[in-house]
């Protein structure tokens, strides 16, 4: 998914600066501010258990499939539910997902929130009539199958998430859902279409939580702590409020021409709010390394971030240059290349 902040493009520099700091004992990571869940992949790949959390919902449920599943779904219910669509299909789990995710994709259009909200219907933008009707009937049967108890957790979230990545595809946004295009583009117009996902290593025990970061750190204890929170006042709330509720499917109130739903404002989003949230986690952190993602242009200074990382132990910065995020493709940045840091600490008070 592409993803403001997304570190897709930084794992190779995580994870040489991990093996860096490691001394090898390393069994746990947590990634409290996850997103798409990469990096929390990367320390999973890397075998050891991980927990990832994030305070919107979308982003959960990502993780909920990508850290907590560790092999495709035998969906052994659902099979048994609809035997004509799985005939003649042995218990291979690639061919099951395959299956599975074939009868989902030819599920009849249906009328719901999201077309109702989100497609032209509405008189908004963020998807074709079809793909919002796609959508919506997908989003429903998943929640009925749960709810029967046709299907487990893990094959509800396995969905789901498949569900995620696939709207984002299909999305007539130039990037993030602030707006939504008036007419539109080429791949907003592609059929929407749910696939596997790429699954990592089996690591038992990895868990997804929905929390705030300050709030579950005074619960977890890990051997590193990976930290990425937003740098800037952009909202991931605002800016990605439609994937927030297609994910959540909870009807919410929505208002203005974008459709915005009310959101949790993240206090890492504004300066001062930012510093004092930040030396809140980084003091009640229980964990033997601290590893944090920060580039030069955020709201807090790398002074600052070194300061409050010194309350630890003695800061160390790894940098690397990193190409800019572009959220829209019409406005012009002043540079489109940033410097990116990894800030360390190796916890000793
Ligand atoms: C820079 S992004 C993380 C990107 C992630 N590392 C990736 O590669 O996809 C910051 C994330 O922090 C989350 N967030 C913001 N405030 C938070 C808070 N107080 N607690 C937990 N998560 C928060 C946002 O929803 C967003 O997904």
């Amino acid at each position: 998914m592409n993803y403001i902040g997304s570190k897709h493009t930084l794992l190779p520099f995580i994870e040489q600066t991990f093996r860096q700091i490691s001394d090898g004992s390393e069994k746990t990571a947590c990634d409290v501010f996850a997103g798409t869940g990469a990096v929390g992949r990367l320390f999973k790949r890397l075998g050891l258990r991980v927990m990832a959390n994030d305070i919107q919902y979308y982003a959960y449920a990502l993780n909920k499939a990508y850290i907590e599943i560790n092999e495709q779904p035998r969906f052994t219910r659902l099979r048994q539910k609809y035997k004509g669509e799985f005939a003649r299909l042995g218990d291979v789990p690639a061919a099951v997902t395959e299956r599975t995710l074939a009868f989902v994709n030819s599920l009849p259009v249906a009328e719901g929130f999201i077309a109702k909200n989100y497609g032209p219907a509405g008189g908004r933008f963020y998807y074709s009539e079809e793909n919002a009707g796609k959508a919506d009937a997908i989003r429903r049967t998943i929640e009925d199958w749960f709810a029967e108890g046709i299907i487990r957790e893990d094959e509800y979230f396995y969905l789901l998430c498949s569900l995620l990545e696939a709207v984002d595809q299909v999305a007539n946004t130039a990037s993030v859902y602030g707006a939504f295009l008036k007419r539109f583009k080429q791949s907003a117009l592609k059929p929407l279409t749910l696939k596997p996902l790429t699954l990592y290593n089996h690591v038992t025990g990895c868990r997804a939580f929905n929390r705030d970061a300050n709030e579950l750190i005074e619960e977890i204890e890990c051997d590193l702590l990976y930290l990425d929170p937003p740098y800037n006042h952009r909202q991931y709330g605002a800016n990605y409020h439609v994937l927030e509720t297609i994910a959540a499917y909870d009807n919410p109130e929505l208002t203005g021409v974008t459709g915005l739903r009310d959101y949790p404002r993240s206090r890492y989003c504004q300066p001062r709010a930012a510093r004092e949230a930040l030396e809140h986690l980084i003091t009640s952190a229980r964990a033997k390394h601290i590893l944090m993602s920060y580039n030069d242009e955020g709201a807090l200074s790398l002074e600052e971030i070194h300061r409050i990382l010194s309350l630890r132990g003695e800061p160390k910065t790894f940098s690397q240059r990193y190409n800019r995020f572009k959220a829209d493709s019409n406005r012009e940045y002043k540079r489109d290349a940033t410097v990116e840091y990894l800030h360390y600490v190796r916890v000793i008070r």
